[in-house]
């Protein structure tokens, strides 16, 4: 395979390196593009074409299903693992062994406790107000309490501010459900593991003695793995972009978690529940709204459905169903909703539109049911997104910043006005 890419602009002819991943994926380096061409830039809105950065965290390849964290299959790590395994596997590159996992979770646990004060800003907050804004503000917030700047040259430094914001964002996950419940804030048990302690913080009473329900515990884990990461998206996107100003790393996650929020990224869950509860409101047609979503004079769209990189089932779909009913299985649960979604799904699977389209139920489309099964409101369900996607989020700020990454700062090309001469207020 040739090693350059030609481009011919104005007659002149321009040699560019054509660079190789692990996975064969082929990109051309433009670094030089504007400095050889006296200019040009190009054009990607939406970045669909472009590759931000090199990474060597999550592997995904959309036309055949592909999805791997450091080279390890999703199936693998959501049948074998535990979430705090995949954690230290996208942050630190490598399956951690027995003393690393236990030295690992002491260190998160040690560093659990946020400060008091924290709750104060949380008061201020209406109850209405919805969990994603508040976690959002909760995280930016913690920097005011805790160094803002890492030195990332420092590998301890570094290991301190993973653990803090490893210990620390559950326990704010837990207190906008609280919050939002009218339920007293709690710190948790550390006698507990990651994914147990997260549970009872959620949803121990006052009144009321906690029982684990191992069900629960077990389909939150598979969730929030599925979640971990998924290179270059909206919202990590973000957070490399935010951290490519040195920002503090509170507050790049504090940016990701506001990108993640919106419907067509990770605010998706809530949508595809609403979604579906409106289908089972208006009488269960199904049809209607498959209608609804080919025509495009209406703005509807089937959520939970289609990925801008798969082209081909979402793998992290294909577990999340068998998860979904396995949940409801175990807890005796008879959910309408889901019925509405297999719908759905079948339907789509063998429509026209959505064929030619590669239009495939996405994560999101099964987590909903399971988030609900456990108790969690409708508004939370993106906020358990952030709690899954926290590692990688981390796991590429860090490689971003050892890797000294240039600060994100992409180029236009102008559309406006050309020069006009100013006229004062009176003269316009
Ligand atoms: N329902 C109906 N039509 C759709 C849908 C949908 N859910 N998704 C895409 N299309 C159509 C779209 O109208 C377009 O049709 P045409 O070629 O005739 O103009 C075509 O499919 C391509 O769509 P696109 O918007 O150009 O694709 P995209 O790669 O820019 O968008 C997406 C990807 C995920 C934003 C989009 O599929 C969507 O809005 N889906 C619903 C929201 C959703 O479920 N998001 C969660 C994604 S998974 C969680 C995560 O990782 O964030």
């Amino acid at each position: 395979m040739s090693k350059t890419a030609t481009l011919e602009i104005n007659g002149q002819k321009h040699d560019f390196p054509l660079i190789t991943g692990t996975e064969n994926e082929v990109a051309i380096d433009i670094k030089t593009l504007r400095g050889v061409t006296g200019g040009v830039t190009t054009i990607d809105p939406g970045y669909k074409n472009t590759g931000s950065c090199e990474s060597a965290i999550t592997f995904l390849n959309g036309e055949e299903g592909i999805l791997r964290y450091r080279g390890y299959a999703i199936e693998d790590l959501a049948e074998k693992a535990s979430f705090l395994e995949v954690a230290y596997l996208l942050i630190f590159g490598e399956l951690p062994t027995r003393v690393e996992l236990d030295k690992f979770h002491a260190d998160i646990k040690e560093e659990s406790v946020v400060d008091d004060d924290i709750k104060k800003i949380l008061d201020a907050f209406p109850k209405a107000a919805h969990p994603m804004g508040v976690l959002s503000s909760l995280t930016s917030a913690l920097t005011a309490f805790n160094p803002s700047s890492v030195n990332v040259d420092s590998e301890e430094d570094m290991y301190r501010a993973i653990v803090k914001i490893m210990g620390k964002f559950p326990v704010l996950v837990a207190w906008t459900m609280r919050k939002q419940k009218g339920l007293p804030l709690d710190y948790g048990d550390d006698s507990l593991g990651y994914v147990e302690n997260v549970l009872k913080m959620m949803f121990k009473k006052p009144n009321q003695e906690y029982v684990e329900n191992p069900i629960l515990v077990n389909a939150l884990d598979k969730l929030l793995i599925l979640h971990a990461d998924h290179e270059q998206n909206c919202s990590t996107s973000t957070v490399r972009i935010v951290g490519s100003s040195h920002a503090g790393l509170f507050a790049s996650l504090s940016a990701g978690i506001s990108a993640l929020w919106g419907p067509l990224h990770g605010g998706a869950n809530q949508a595809v529940l609403e979604m579906l509860e409106a289908i089972k409101e208006d009488g269960g047609d199904t049809k209607k709204f498959m209608a609804k979503a080919k025509d495009k004079e209406d703005p509807f769209r089937l959520m939970g459905f289609g990925h801008r990189v798969y082209k081909n089932f979402d793998p992290r779909a294909k577990i999340i169903k068998v998860a979904a009913d396995e949940v409801l299985g175990d807890l005796g649960i008879e959910d309408p909703v889901l019925d509405i979604a297999k719908g759905l799904a079948t339907e789509a699977l063998s429509d026209e539109y959505f064929v030619k389209r590669k239009l495939y139920p996405n994560v999101d489309f099964y987590s909903g049911i399971i988030y609900r099964a456990m108790g969690i409101p409708v508004e939370m369900f993106t906020v358990m997104f952030a709690l899954g996607r926290l590692p990688g989020w981390i796991a590429q700020w860090k490689e971003m910043r050892t890797r000294k990454e240039p600060i994100g700062r992409p180029r236009q090309v102008y559309t406006g006005e050309n020069h006009r001469e100013f006229k004062t207020v009176d003269d316009r």
